[in-house]
């Protein structure tokens, strides 16, 4: 009875996470940039608990996914699918040898990492001479309320905001060749509406519902909006193109 308690509670804790304004755009970032073969082997470093893993494992021999979190494994390993596996690891230690991978990703983490820089050369490490790098980092440069920005540095443990820049300079100082480097949720509409996201972000199904008519919304606002230089997130698609 306990155990299928807690398997529901972590299946609806999961399934609860996948409606979400942010993760909707980083999905359709992913869907526009990312080449998968079937026999690609995926690494998503910072996995939290696999909902990208997961669903890139559809299309690839295997995805790999680590993460500091003991919780967000536990919960990952509940929910795998016969071709992920997911463990509890360090992103500035990866422990796989060097051009392990096809592809990595790491999704809204780097921003929350000790030491970025070490992290980026880990994955530039893992990846194969040609493979390919996806990352979102948190940006928010449109928002000019010093004091939501304290709270979601708390609410979400932020080490540091990255821009356009910057997120370019600590890549490219590994040896990543950048192809396409994006803020997502650029238009000021766009940033309130995220603004009020996190409001309501403590009731799943709300939270939900609320994702899913604000993603269309902010996708039709964004491709009218004059600023496309900053936004709420920075997504990076990027090639590993030399040794
Ligand atoms: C905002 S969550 C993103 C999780 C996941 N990528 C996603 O989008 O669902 C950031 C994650 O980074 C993990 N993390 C923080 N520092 C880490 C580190 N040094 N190594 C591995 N994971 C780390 C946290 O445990 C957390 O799960």
């Amino acid at each position: 009875m306990y155990n299928l308690r807690q398997y529901l509670r972590r299946q609806y804790f999961y399934l609860s996470t996948i409606p979400n304004l942010f993760r909707l755009h980083e999905m359709s970032f992913f869907r526009k940039y990312l080449k998968i073969r079937g026999n690609d082997r995926i690494l998503d470093v910072a996995c939290g608990i696999g909902v990208y893993a997961n669903r890139l494992a559809k299309r690839a021999a295997c995805v790999v996914g680590f993460d500091l979190s003991y919780n967000n494994i536990a919960i990952a390993n509940h929910i795998r699918k016969d071709n992920t596996f997911f463990y509890c690891g360090n992103a500035e230690e990866i422990c796989h040898p060097n051009n392990s991978f096809d592809i990595v990703i790491s999704i809204c983490a780097i921003e929350h990492f000790n030491d970025s820089k070490k992290s980026i050369a880990e994955m530039f490490r893992v990846l194969k001479p040609g493979g390919q790098l996806l990352v979102t980092v948190d940006s928010l440069e449109n928002i000019n309320s010093r004091e939501f920005i304290e709270f979601h540095r708390k609410f979400c443990l932020v080490q540091k905001y990255y821009t356009v820049g910057t997120v370019r300079k600590e890549l490219e100082a590994v040896g990543f060749e950048i192809r396409t480097i994006k803020p997502i949720l650029v238009s000021p509409f766009s940033a309130t509406m995220c603004k009020f996201a996190f409001k309501i972000m403590k009731w799943p199904m709300l939270f939900g519902m609320y994702s899913l008519l604000a993603y269309q919304l902010t996708l039709i606002l964004d491709k009218f909006s004059s600023d496309r230089n900053s936004g709420i997130i920075i997504a990076v698609y990027a090639l590993k193109t030399k040794e």
